[in-house]
Protein backbone atom coordinates (compact mmCIF):
# COMPACT_ATOMS: atom_id res chain seq x y z
CA UNK A 1 0.00 0.00 0.00
CA UNK A 2 1.36 3.13 -0.74
CA UNK A 3 2.08 5.83 2.03
CA UNK A 4 0.17 9.14 2.27
CA UNK A 5 0.18 11.98 3.73
CA UNK A 6 -1.02 12.88 7.31
CA UNK A 7 -5.13 13.73 7.72
CA UNK A 8 -4.52 18.03 7.70
CA UNK A 9 -1.22 18.09 6.93
CA UNK A 10 -0.98 18.82 2.75
CA UNK A 11 1.65 19.12 0.22
CA UNK A 12 2.41 22.98 -1.44
CA UNK A 13 2.71 22.03 -4.85
CA UNK A 14 4.56 23.73 -7.42
CA UNK A 15 1.93 25.38 -9.01
CA UNK A 16 0.45 26.77 -5.82
CA UNK A 17 3.95 27.42 -4.42
CA UNK A 18 5.28 30.41 -6.49
CA UNK A 19 1.90 32.41 -5.03
CA UNK A 20 3.18 31.33 -1.74
CA UNK A 21 6.70 32.83 -2.90
CA UNK A 22 5.44 36.08 -4.24
CA UNK A 23 3.50 36.52 -0.84
CA UNK A 24 6.20 35.74 1.62
CA UNK A 25 8.23 38.48 -0.39
CA UNK A 26 5.46 41.39 -0.30
CA UNK A 27 5.10 40.46 3.33
CA UNK A 28 8.77 40.31 3.98
CA UNK A 29 8.76 43.94 2.18
CA UNK A 30 6.40 45.49 4.39
CA UNK A 31 7.61 43.86 8.04
CA UNK A 32 10.73 45.84 6.60
CA UNK A 33 9.28 49.13 6.03
CA UNK A 34 7.91 49.26 9.84
CA UNK A 35 11.60 48.09 11.30
CA UNK A 36 10.99 44.54 12.10
CA UNK A 37 13.79 41.80 11.40
CA UNK A 38 12.89 38.05 10.62
CA UNK A 39 13.55 35.91 13.57
CA UNK A 40 13.45 31.82 13.06
CA UNK A 41 12.02 29.52 15.27
CA UNK A 42 12.62 26.10 16.20
CA UNK A 43 9.24 24.28 15.36
CA UNK A 44 9.46 22.16 18.88
CA UNK A 45 9.47 23.67 22.17
CA UNK A 46 9.24 22.43 25.60
CA UNK A 47 5.75 21.79 26.02
CA UNK A 48 5.48 23.60 29.27
CA UNK A 49 6.63 26.96 27.23
CA UNK A 50 3.08 26.99 25.77
CA UNK A 51 1.18 25.31 28.94
CA UNK A 52 2.89 28.39 30.84
CA UNK A 53 2.86 31.04 28.28
CA UNK A 54 -0.71 30.74 26.11
CA UNK A 55 -2.47 28.71 29.14
CA UNK A 56 -3.66 25.27 30.04
CA UNK A 57 -6.94 25.42 29.46
CA UNK A 58 -7.08 26.82 26.08
CA UNK A 59 -8.23 24.69 23.72
CA UNK A 60 -5.02 25.17 21.55
CA UNK A 61 -2.98 23.79 24.39
CA UNK A 62 -5.69 21.43 26.29
CA UNK A 63 -7.09 19.59 22.86
CA UNK A 64 -4.77 20.62 19.74
CA UNK A 65 -1.60 20.29 21.15
CA UNK A 66 1.08 17.77 19.71
CA UNK A 67 2.89 16.55 22.62
CA UNK A 68 5.41 14.09 22.91
CA UNK A 69 8.04 12.77 24.86
CA UNK A 70 11.89 12.54 23.63
CA UNK A 71 14.22 9.83 24.04
CA UNK A 72 14.75 10.39 27.36
CA UNK A 73 11.06 11.66 28.33
CA UNK A 74 11.82 14.97 28.31
CA UNK A 75 8.02 16.53 27.19
CA UNK A 76 8.01 18.31 24.01
CA UNK A 77 5.55 20.06 21.79
CA UNK A 78 5.11 20.93 18.43
CA UNK A 79 4.53 24.84 18.57
CA UNK A 80 1.19 25.62 18.18
CA UNK A 81 1.92 29.08 17.67
CA UNK A 82 4.86 31.39 17.66
CA UNK A 83 4.29 34.02 20.27
CA UNK A 84 5.66 32.17 23.23
CA UNK A 85 8.53 31.44 21.33
CA UNK A 86 9.37 35.16 19.99
CA UNK A 87 9.23 35.64 24.26
CA UNK A 88 10.98 32.65 24.91
CA UNK A 89 13.94 33.56 22.62
CA UNK A 90 13.78 37.37 23.39
CA UNK A 91 14.24 36.69 27.07
CA UNK A 92 17.25 33.70 26.35
CA UNK A 93 19.11 35.81 23.95
CA UNK A 94 18.46 39.24 26.25
CA UNK A 95 17.19 40.78 23.13
CA UNK A 96 15.83 43.51 25.20
CA UNK A 97 19.21 44.74 26.14
CA UNK A 98 19.52 46.65 23.25
CA UNK A 99 16.41 49.02 24.78
CA UNK A 100 13.88 50.54 22.61
CA UNK A 101 11.12 48.18 20.96
CA UNK A 102 12.16 45.15 19.72
CA UNK A 103 10.15 44.24 16.14
CA UNK A 104 10.43 40.58 15.03
CA UNK A 105 8.84 38.70 12.21
CA UNK A 106 8.30 35.37 12.16
CA UNK A 107 6.84 32.92 8.73
CA UNK A 108 6.73 29.22 9.04
CA UNK A 109 4.42 26.09 10.29
CA UNK A 110 2.60 25.57 13.00
CA UNK A 111 0.83 22.68 13.90
CA UNK A 112 -2.72 21.76 15.90
CA UNK A 113 -4.83 18.76 15.95
CA UNK A 114 -7.97 20.45 14.73
CA UNK A 115 -10.73 19.15 12.48
CA UNK A 116 -9.68 20.02 9.56
CA UNK A 117 -11.43 21.79 6.82
CA UNK A 118 -11.40 24.90 4.16
CA UNK A 119 -9.14 27.20 5.74
CA UNK A 120 -7.97 24.73 8.72
CA UNK A 121 -5.24 22.71 8.68
CA UNK A 122 -3.17 20.33 11.54
CA UNK A 123 -0.59 22.03 9.64
CA UNK A 124 -0.73 25.11 8.71
CA UNK A 125 1.78 28.48 8.72
CA UNK A 126 1.75 31.48 10.10
CA UNK A 127 3.38 34.88 8.98
CA UNK A 128 3.13 37.17 12.01
CA UNK A 129 5.04 40.00 13.86
CA UNK A 130 5.81 41.01 17.64
CA UNK A 131 6.43 44.40 19.17
CA UNK A 132 8.42 43.86 22.40
CA UNK A 133 9.07 46.53 25.25
CA UNK A 134 6.57 49.17 24.89
CA UNK A 135 3.29 49.96 26.34
CA UNK A 136 2.47 52.53 24.41
CA UNK A 137 -0.99 52.77 22.72
CA UNK A 138 0.15 53.90 19.51
CA UNK A 139 2.05 50.77 18.89
CA UNK A 140 -1.27 48.95 19.01
CA UNK A 141 -2.47 50.78 16.12
CA UNK A 142 0.89 50.65 14.35
CA UNK A 143 0.50 46.86 14.44
CA UNK A 144 -3.23 46.91 13.12
CA UNK A 145 -1.74 49.46 10.71
CA UNK A 146 0.77 46.97 9.52
CA UNK A 147 -1.60 44.28 9.06
CA UNK A 148 -3.72 46.12 6.79
CA UNK A 149 -1.24 47.78 4.86
CA UNK A 150 -0.07 43.77 4.07
CA UNK A 151 -3.66 43.58 2.90
CA UNK A 152 -3.52 46.55 0.90
CA UNK A 153 -0.17 45.71 -0.63
CA UNK A 154 -1.48 41.91 -1.32
CA UNK A 155 -4.71 43.92 -3.42
CA UNK A 156 -6.84 42.24 -1.16
CA UNK A 157 -10.55 44.30 -1.59
CA UNK A 158 -11.37 45.92 1.11
CA UNK A 159 -14.78 45.44 1.28
CA UNK A 160 -14.61 42.15 2.56
CA UNK A 161 -12.32 42.97 4.97
CA UNK A 162 -13.29 43.87 9.03
CA UNK A 163 -11.09 44.77 11.88
CA UNK A 164 -13.16 43.70 15.16
CA UNK A 165 -11.21 44.82 18.44
CA UNK A 166 -12.40 44.93 22.24
CA UNK A 167 -10.14 45.39 25.19
CA UNK A 168 -9.87 42.55 27.89
CA UNK A 169 -8.52 44.68 30.27
CA UNK A 170 -5.61 43.92 32.56
CA UNK A 171 -4.68 40.76 35.40
CA UNK A 172 -6.38 43.56 37.84
CA UNK A 173 -10.02 43.56 36.03
CA UNK A 174 -9.38 39.99 34.89
CA UNK A 175 -11.15 38.50 38.22
CA UNK A 176 -14.12 40.89 38.40
CA UNK A 177 -14.93 40.20 34.70
CA UNK A 178 -14.39 36.49 35.09
CA UNK A 179 -17.08 37.10 38.37
CA UNK A 180 -19.36 38.66 36.12
CA UNK A 181 -19.36 36.48 33.26
CA UNK A 182 -19.86 33.22 35.58
CA UNK A 183 -22.62 35.11 37.37
CA UNK A 184 -24.23 35.77 33.99
CA UNK A 185 -23.62 32.46 32.55
CA UNK A 186 -24.76 30.16 35.60
CA UNK A 187 -28.49 30.27 35.66
CA UNK A 188 -28.59 29.12 31.79
CA UNK A 189 -25.73 26.43 32.60
CA UNK A 190 -28.13 24.00 31.50
CA UNK A 191 -28.24 25.11 28.07
CA UNK A 192 -24.21 25.72 27.34
CA UNK A 193 -22.52 22.98 25.43
CA UNK A 194 -20.76 20.54 27.38
CA UNK A 195 -17.27 22.33 27.09
CA UNK A 196 -18.62 25.72 27.97
CA UNK A 197 -20.16 24.35 31.04
CA UNK A 198 -16.73 22.83 31.91
CA UNK A 199 -15.39 26.67 30.58
CA UNK A 200 -18.09 27.88 33.08
CA UNK A 201 -15.98 26.66 36.08
CA UNK A 202 -11.91 27.28 34.37
CA UNK A 203 -12.37 29.92 32.35
CA UNK A 204 -15.44 31.65 31.48
CA UNK A 205 -14.32 34.11 28.90
CA UNK A 206 -13.59 30.83 27.16
CA UNK A 207 -17.57 30.84 26.39
CA UNK A 208 -17.08 33.57 24.74
CA UNK A 209 -15.49 32.66 21.57
CA UNK A 210 -17.56 29.17 21.72
CA UNK A 211 -18.96 28.31 18.11
CA UNK A 212 -21.85 26.82 19.34
CA UNK A 213 -24.91 28.72 18.05
CA UNK A 214 -26.86 28.31 21.62
CA UNK A 215 -23.21 29.54 23.24
CA UNK A 216 -22.89 32.59 20.49
CA UNK A 217 -26.47 33.29 21.05
CA UNK A 218 -26.01 33.54 24.71
CA UNK A 219 -22.83 35.51 24.96
CA UNK A 220 -24.20 38.07 22.77
CA UNK A 221 -25.80 39.78 25.72
CA UNK A 222 -22.82 38.58 27.98
CA UNK A 223 -21.46 41.72 30.81
CA UNK A 224 -18.86 43.18 28.30
CA UNK A 225 -14.80 43.34 29.46
CA UNK A 226 -15.02 47.04 28.48
CA UNK A 227 -17.39 47.92 31.04
CA UNK A 228 -14.56 46.38 33.49
CA UNK A 229 -11.28 47.88 32.86
CA UNK A 230 -9.91 49.83 35.39
CA UNK A 231 -8.86 53.16 34.60
CA UNK A 232 -5.45 52.99 33.00
CA UNK A 233 -6.78 50.51 31.00
CA UNK A 234 -10.33 52.48 29.75
CA UNK A 235 -7.32 55.22 28.74
CA UNK A 236 -5.39 52.68 27.32
CA UNK A 237 -8.29 51.27 25.02
CA UNK A 238 -9.52 54.86 24.29
CA UNK A 239 -6.23 55.86 22.93
CA UNK A 240 -5.53 52.94 20.84
CA UNK A 241 -9.18 53.80 19.31
CA UNK A 242 -8.15 57.59 19.03
CA UNK A 243 -5.10 56.70 17.04
CA UNK A 244 -6.86 53.87 14.59
CA UNK A 245 -9.40 56.96 13.53
CA UNK A 246 -6.10 58.93 13.14
CA UNK A 247 -4.98 56.30 10.98
CA UNK A 248 -7.93 56.05 9.24
CA UNK A 249 -8.17 52.60 10.30
CA UNK A 250 -12.04 51.02 9.41
CA UNK A 251 -13.03 48.59 12.28
CA UNK A 252 -15.78 47.91 14.78
CA UNK A 253 -15.96 47.39 18.99
CA UNK A 254 -16.84 44.04 19.21
CA UNK A 255 -17.06 43.04 22.71
CA UNK A 256 -17.35 39.08 22.49
CA UNK A 257 -14.07 39.26 20.91
CA UNK A 258 -11.87 37.47 23.59
CA UNK A 259 -9.30 35.42 21.42
CA UNK A 260 -8.88 31.89 22.05
CA UNK A 261 -5.35 32.39 24.12
CA UNK A 262 -4.58 33.25 27.77
CA UNK A 263 -1.37 35.89 27.49
CA UNK A 264 -3.77 38.49 26.39
CA UNK A 265 -4.09 42.14 27.83
CA UNK A 266 -5.89 44.99 27.12
CA UNK A 267 -5.98 45.61 23.09
CA UNK A 268 -7.27 42.24 20.98
CA UNK A 269 -7.53 42.08 17.34
CA UNK A 270 -9.09 40.40 14.60
CA UNK A 271 -9.23 40.64 10.83
CA UNK A 272 -12.38 39.29 9.48
CA UNK A 273 -13.08 37.87 5.66
CA UNK A 274 -16.50 37.42 4.64
CA UNK A 275 -14.58 35.08 1.92
CA UNK A 276 -13.63 33.03 4.27
CA UNK A 277 -16.79 31.25 5.57
CA UNK A 278 -16.69 29.97 8.82
CA UNK A 279 -13.67 30.41 9.29
CA UNK A 280 -13.08 33.61 8.66
CA UNK A 281 -10.59 34.39 10.64
CA UNK A 282 -7.93 36.28 8.62
CA UNK A 283 -5.37 37.03 11.22
CA UNK A 284 -5.78 37.77 14.97
CA UNK A 285 -3.41 39.55 17.11
CA UNK A 286 -3.11 41.76 20.55
CA UNK A 287 -1.05 43.27 23.82
CA UNK A 288 0.33 40.24 26.09
CA UNK A 289 1.86 42.26 28.62
CA UNK A 290 2.41 39.15 31.45
CA UNK A 291 3.51 37.03 29.11
CA UNK A 292 6.99 37.69 29.55
CA UNK A 293 6.56 37.38 33.23
CA UNK A 294 4.93 34.20 32.82
CA UNK A 295 7.94 32.50 31.07
CA UNK A 296 10.06 33.69 34.11
CA UNK A 297 11.25 36.70 32.87
CA UNK A 298 10.85 40.16 33.71
CA UNK A 299 8.33 42.34 33.05
CA UNK A 300 7.92 43.53 29.57
CA UNK A 301 5.11 44.58 27.59
CA UNK A 302 4.17 43.53 23.76
CA UNK A 303 1.84 43.22 21.12
CA UNK A 304 1.54 41.77 17.68
CA UNK A 305 -0.69 39.46 14.97
CA UNK A 306 -0.39 36.34 13.33
CA UNK A 307 -2.31 35.39 10.12
CA UNK A 308 -2.38 31.82 7.83
CA UNK A 309 -1.22 31.93 4.91
CA UNK A 310 -3.54 29.15 3.60
CA UNK A 311 -6.56 31.69 4.31
CA UNK A 312 -4.65 34.49 3.10
CA UNK A 313 -3.62 32.66 -0.22
CA UNK A 314 -7.30 30.64 -0.68
CA UNK A 315 -8.68 34.87 -0.33
CA UNK A 316 -6.39 36.12 -2.30
CA UNK A 317 -7.48 33.39 -5.47
CA UNK A 318 -10.61 33.37 -4.57
CA UNK A 319 -10.26 37.44 -5.72
CA UNK A 320 -8.38 36.12 -8.81
CA UNK A 321 -5.21 37.50 -7.17
CA UNK A 322 -2.47 35.08 -8.49
CA UNK A 323 -4.21 33.92 -10.95
CA UNK A 324 -1.81 35.27 -13.80
CA UNK A 325 0.92 33.11 -14.81
CA UNK A 326 3.46 31.14 -13.34
CA UNK A 327 6.77 32.68 -14.09
CA UNK A 328 8.15 30.81 -16.99
CA UNK A 329 11.59 29.65 -17.69
CA UNK A 330 13.25 32.62 -19.90
CA UNK A 331 14.36 29.49 -22.38
CA UNK A 332 13.64 25.79 -23.34
CA UNK A 333 16.65 23.96 -25.45
CA UNK A 334 15.61 21.44 -28.29
CA UNK A 335 18.85 19.64 -29.43
CA UNK A 336 17.46 17.81 -32.78
CA UNK A 337 19.56 14.56 -33.27
CA UNK A 338 22.05 12.67 -31.08
CA UNK A 339 24.44 15.14 -32.38
CA UNK A 340 22.95 17.69 -31.06
CA UNK A 341 22.76 16.44 -27.58
CA UNK A 342 26.75 17.87 -26.21
CA UNK A 343 26.31 21.31 -27.55
CA UNK A 344 22.88 21.44 -26.02
CA UNK A 345 24.27 20.16 -22.43
CA UNK A 346 27.11 22.96 -23.26
CA UNK A 347 24.89 25.98 -24.10
CA UNK A 348 22.59 24.86 -21.30
CA UNK A 349 25.40 26.19 -18.68
CA UNK A 350 26.20 29.12 -20.61
CA UNK A 351 23.15 30.28 -20.79
CA UNK A 352 22.27 29.43 -16.83
CA UNK A 353 25.54 31.33 -16.02
CA UNK A 354 23.93 34.27 -17.85
CA UNK A 355 21.56 34.36 -15.39
CA UNK A 356 18.80 32.98 -18.20
CA UNK A 357 16.46 30.04 -16.45
CA UNK A 358 17.13 27.01 -19.45
CA UNK A 359 16.11 23.74 -19.40
CA UNK A 360 15.90 20.99 -21.73
CA UNK A 361 14.17 17.40 -22.11
CA UNK A 362 15.49 14.29 -20.76
CA UNK A 363 13.54 11.53 -21.35
CA UNK A 364 13.92 11.71 -25.22
CA UNK A 365 11.26 13.40 -26.66
CA UNK A 366 9.88 13.79 -29.88
CA UNK A 367 10.77 17.49 -31.85
CA UNK A 368 6.80 17.84 -31.95
CA UNK A 369 6.50 16.78 -27.66
CA UNK A 370 9.77 19.00 -27.36
CA UNK A 371 7.79 22.15 -28.89
CA UNK A 372 4.47 21.87 -26.73
CA UNK A 373 6.45 21.52 -23.56
CA UNK A 374 8.89 24.52 -24.63
CA UNK A 375 5.59 26.06 -25.13
CA UNK A 376 3.99 25.67 -21.90
CA UNK A 377 7.24 26.45 -19.98
CA UNK A 378 9.27 28.83 -21.07
CA UNK A 379 8.99 32.38 -23.42
CA UNK A 380 11.80 31.29 -26.05
CA UNK A 381 12.69 27.73 -27.57
CA UNK A 382 16.12 27.50 -28.27
CA UNK A 383 16.40 24.85 -31.48
CA UNK A 384 19.76 23.23 -32.43
CA UNK A 385 18.76 21.37 -35.47
CA UNK A 386 21.67 19.50 -38.40
CA UNK A 387 21.56 23.08 -40.01
CA UNK A 388 21.88 25.58 -37.44
CA UNK A 389 24.79 23.11 -35.98
CA UNK A 390 27.09 22.99 -39.24
CA UNK A 391 27.10 26.35 -39.18
CA UNK A 392 27.36 26.55 -35.76
CA UNK A 393 24.40 28.46 -34.64
CA UNK A 394 21.00 28.04 -33.34
CA UNK A 395 17.11 29.27 -33.88
CA UNK A 396 15.80 31.32 -31.22
CA UNK A 397 11.71 31.05 -31.82
CA UNK A 398 9.64 33.48 -29.45
CA UNK A 399 6.87 30.99 -28.31
CA UNK A 400 4.39 34.03 -27.76
CA UNK A 401 4.36 35.89 -31.51
CA UNK A 402 5.77 32.31 -33.07
CA UNK A 403 9.00 34.61 -34.49
CA UNK A 404 12.25 33.38 -35.09
CA UNK A 405 15.66 34.72 -35.31
CA UNK A 406 19.20 32.86 -36.41
CA UNK A 407 21.89 33.91 -33.91
CA UNK A 408 25.87 31.85 -33.40
CA UNK A 409 26.05 29.76 -30.87
CA UNK A 410 28.83 32.13 -29.35
CA UNK A 411 26.63 34.71 -28.62
CA UNK A 412 23.26 33.14 -28.20
CA UNK A 413 23.17 34.25 -24.15
CA UNK A 414 24.03 37.32 -24.36
CA UNK A 415 21.16 37.80 -27.58
CA UNK A 416 19.06 35.78 -25.25
CA UNK A 417 19.43 38.22 -22.23
CA UNK A 418 18.64 41.07 -24.40
CA UNK A 419 15.33 39.16 -25.90
CA UNK A 420 14.41 38.66 -21.75
CA UNK A 421 15.01 41.97 -20.77
CA UNK A 422 13.12 43.86 -23.48
CA UNK A 423 9.95 41.83 -23.24
CA UNK A 424 9.92 41.67 -19.51
P1 LIG B 1 -4.44 32.65 16.50
O1 LIG B 1 -5.68 33.48 16.38
O2 LIG B 1 -4.54 31.40 17.24
O3 LIG B 1 -3.35 33.61 17.13
O4 LIG B 1 -3.89 32.35 15.06
C1 LIG B 1 -3.63 33.40 14.14
C2 LIG B 1 -4.13 33.05 12.76
O5 LIG B 1 -3.60 31.79 12.33
C3 LIG B 1 -5.64 32.86 12.64
O6 LIG B 1 -6.29 34.11 12.50
C4 LIG B 1 -5.75 32.04 11.37
O7 LIG B 1 -5.64 32.89 10.22
C5 LIG B 1 -4.51 31.17 11.44
N1 LIG B 1 -4.84 29.83 11.96
C6 LIG B 1 -5.00 29.44 13.24
N2 LIG B 1 -5.28 28.13 13.31
C7 LIG B 1 -5.29 27.67 12.04
C8 LIG B 1 -5.51 26.38 11.44
N3 LIG B 1 -5.73 25.29 12.18
N4 LIG B 1 -5.44 26.28 10.10
C9 LIG B 1 -5.19 27.37 9.33
N5 LIG B 1 -4.97 28.60 9.83
C10 LIG B 1 -5.01 28.75 11.17
C11 LIG B 1 -2.06 33.26 17.37
O8 LIG B 1 -1.54 32.25 16.97
C12 LIG B 1 -1.28 34.32 18.11
N6 LIG B 1 0.09 33.83 18.32
C13 LIG B 1 -1.29 35.62 17.34
C14 LIG B 1 -0.53 36.70 18.03
C15 LIG B 1 0.70 37.15 17.73
N7 LIG B 1 -0.96 37.41 19.06
C16 LIG B 1 -0.03 38.29 19.42
N8 LIG B 1 0.97 38.12 18.63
Amino acid sequence: MRVESVRGMRDILPEEAWVWQAVEEMLRQVFALYGYEEIRLPVVERAELFSRGVGETTEVVHKEMYVFPDRKGLELALRPEATASVVRAYLEHGLYAKGGVTKLYYLGPMFRYEKPQMGRQRQFHQYGVEALGSLDPALDAEVMALAWHLMEALELRGEHLLFRVNSIGCREDRPKYREALRSYFAPHAAGLCPDCQRRLEENPLRILDCKEPACRELAGAAPRATDHLCPGCKEHFGQVLSFLDALGLVYVEDPTLVRGLDYYTRTVFELASRELGAQDALLGGGRYDDLAELLGGAPTPGVGFAGGMERLILVLTGQGVGAQERPLLDVYVVPIGGEAKRPAVELLTRLRKAGLAADMDYVGRSLRKMMEIAGKRARYALILGPDELVRDQATVKNLATGESQTFSLAEVPERLRGLAERSC
